[in-house]
């Protein structure tokens, strides 16, 4: 009882502890101080994208070295894992946001956010072309803005393959916008669904949902639309709720190709007693407005749905391409731009760095990668300022000594200078260090494959949803993220999900 009573003491002095130092780091992020403003004698970076690369690039670059200027035609940095979720309103989509205003505005120098679309990018005269192709536009609309050093990291859009109809009738999963699409038209569905006197065979086509795509991306969003009927819609559409079909096709033999089998029929188990009826070996040839054709092995055939989700993988933005375009001999790859292992992109002059998605190298396409990339360049771009602010004091001495008597003391200088460049030069490749993949699969179960337990973690329940949960809190973006979203998932186990549709 003494032991419960000391607790009880400390426990109070611990939480009013904690909420002093939550409060002070909350005010301290809310209110940044004064920043240094550009220097002209330092080197203009430019940086395309907002993403999982260009963030981490821009929380690691020291601005005292450079001045950074920022393009996106997105102002924020969208943590992607946890887009899926959003698509069935277990989170709200401003939770897995940050502002890259938020990011900038604590870096000791000013730096440069221009909400734009790169267009086109010079690599002799070493200018970036951006538009402002957002809904309010001023006079001004485009610029061309010059560079020192250029890191493209603009991701990737979705592959269609030119499939007839996707563009047009189906959704997607990647912007954030992608996810409350996907969130108002499945509940638009169910509510058509709802309306009185449709017909038995149209209620089951509105409540087909498909999903296609075996990879992380559709797996992981079909868990998440489980979890949605399960949980949420059983209850308040109890008449409709036994009628919602999920399926999800793949064109190869098995879905999640990247893990291993034992991940892999754990994960196609699962989905078999979540009733989400797996089509693996069907390609989808069109989609219709209210369908979706496939070839299988017993041939081709229309499968009627009302909501269809496209997760076909990744394919190389137009900027890239075009960028590609200009490097024929080195960039022949069109799965993305070709980068050596220090990032550069192949064939240019050392002066263009490309990181994450929009690139192709020995690594996947996915945010732990982007991310290490990201602040990678950014140590490299720190080393890179130091040898040239040595090689100018070398330069500087070197025609001192040419000029001037000579001068023991100058002469060490130069010799010490010179070793330190030697040194400078040396700059180590990017090595990548894999953390583990892990994919949420619905009903609190996820499958990881981590560098422990040879690789494969197939588990569900407490302790996965547990350990899910937390990866994800522990790699969001801020303390104002982790806030939000944890403060989302406890909404949702008190209150369930939202099915109103605005
Ligand atoms: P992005 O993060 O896509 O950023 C690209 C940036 O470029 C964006 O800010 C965009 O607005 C901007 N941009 C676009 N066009 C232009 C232009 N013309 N000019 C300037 N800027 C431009 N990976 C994992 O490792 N783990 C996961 O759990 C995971 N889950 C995922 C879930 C989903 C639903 C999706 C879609 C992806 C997931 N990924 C995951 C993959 C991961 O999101 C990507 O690998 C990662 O986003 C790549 O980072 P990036 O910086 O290259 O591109
Ligand atoms: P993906 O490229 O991994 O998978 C796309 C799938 O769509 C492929 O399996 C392909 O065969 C299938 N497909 C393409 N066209 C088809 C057609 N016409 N008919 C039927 N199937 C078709 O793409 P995804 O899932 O978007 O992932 C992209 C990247 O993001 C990957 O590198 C992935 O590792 C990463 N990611 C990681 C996650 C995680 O670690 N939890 C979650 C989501 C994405």
């Amino acid at each position: 009882r003494a032991f419960l009573q000391h607790v009880g003491r400390v426990t109070l002095v611990t939480v009013v502890g904690t909420t002093g130092v939550f409060y002070y780091y909350t005010q301290k992020d809310k209110h940044p101080g004064a920043q240094l403003p550009f220097d002209e004698t330092k080197k203009t970076l430019v940086v395309l994208g907002s993403g999982w690369g260009a963030s981490s690039l821009l929380k690691t670059i020291d601005t005292e070295d450079y001045n950074v200027v920022v393009v996106s035609p997105k102002n924020y940095f969208l943590f992607t894992p946890l887009l899926p979720s959003v698509a069935v309103g277990t989170i709200s989509p401003r939770s897995i946001i940050q502002p890259t205003r938020h990011i900038t505005r604590h870096k000791k120098r000013v730096v440069s956010v221009v909400e734009a679309e790169a267009k086109e990018v010079d690599p002799v005269a070493k200018t970036v072309t951006v538009q402002d192709t957002s809904e309010i536009r001023g006079l001004v609309t485009e610029r061309t803005i010059p560079y020192d050093y250029l890191v493209v990291a603009v991701g990737a859009e979705v592959q269609t393959f030119g499939i007839e109809g996707v563009k047009e009738h189906a959704c997607f999963m990647k912007e954030l916008h992608d996810a409350e699409v996907v969130q108002r038209r499945f509940m638009d569905c169910v509510e058509t669904a709802a309306f009185p006197g449709q017909s038995q065979e149209e209620i089951d086509r509105l409540l087909h949902v498909v999903v296609v795509g075996g990879g992380p991306t559709g797996v992981e969003l079909s868990g998440e639309l489980h979890d949605f009927l399960s949980e949420d819609l059983r209850s308040w559409y109890p008449e409709l709720a036994s009628r919602i079909r999920l399926t999800l096709v793949e064109a190869l033999p098995s879905v999640l190709p990247m893990f291993s089998k034992q991940l892999i029929d754990y994960t196609v188990s699962t989905f078999k007693e979540e009733k989400i009826d797996v089509k693996t070996g069907t390609k989808v040839k069109k989609v219709k407005a209210d369908a979706v054709v496939v070839e299988a092995k017993d041939g081709e055939k229309e499968i009627p749905c009302g909501l269809l989700v496209w997760a076909g993988g990744n394919k190389g933005r137009k900027v890239s391409m075009d960028l590609m375009a200009k490097f024929p001999t080195e960039q022949k790859n069109p799965r993305g731009i070709s980068i050596d292992d220090h990032l550069r992109m192949k064939g240019s002059d050392g002066s263009i760095f490309a990181l994450g998605d929009c690139t192709f190298s020995q690594y996947a396409p996915t945010a732990q990668v982007a991310s290490q990339q990201g602040a990678y360049l950014a140590r490299v771009l720190k080393q890179k300022a130091k040898r040239d602010a040595l090689a100018v004091e070398f330069a500087s001495l070197q025609k001192e000594e040419l000029l001037q008597s000579p001068n023991a003391e100058r002469k060490e200088k130069i010799e010490k200078i010179a070793k330190q460049l030697e040194k400078q030069e040396k700059v180590r490749p990017f090595s990548y260090s894999h953390q583990g993949s892990l994919a949420y699969i619905g009903s609190d179960k996820a499958i990881a494959d981590l560098p422990i337990f040879n690789g494969n973690l197939a588990s569900g329940g407490v302790a996965t949803f547990l350990f899910w949960r937390s990866a994800y809190i522990s790699t969001l973006f801020s303390l104002r993220n982790r806030v939000l979203v944890a403060n989302d998932w406890i909404k949702v186990k008190l209150f369930g999900r939202d099915v109103s549709r605005d």
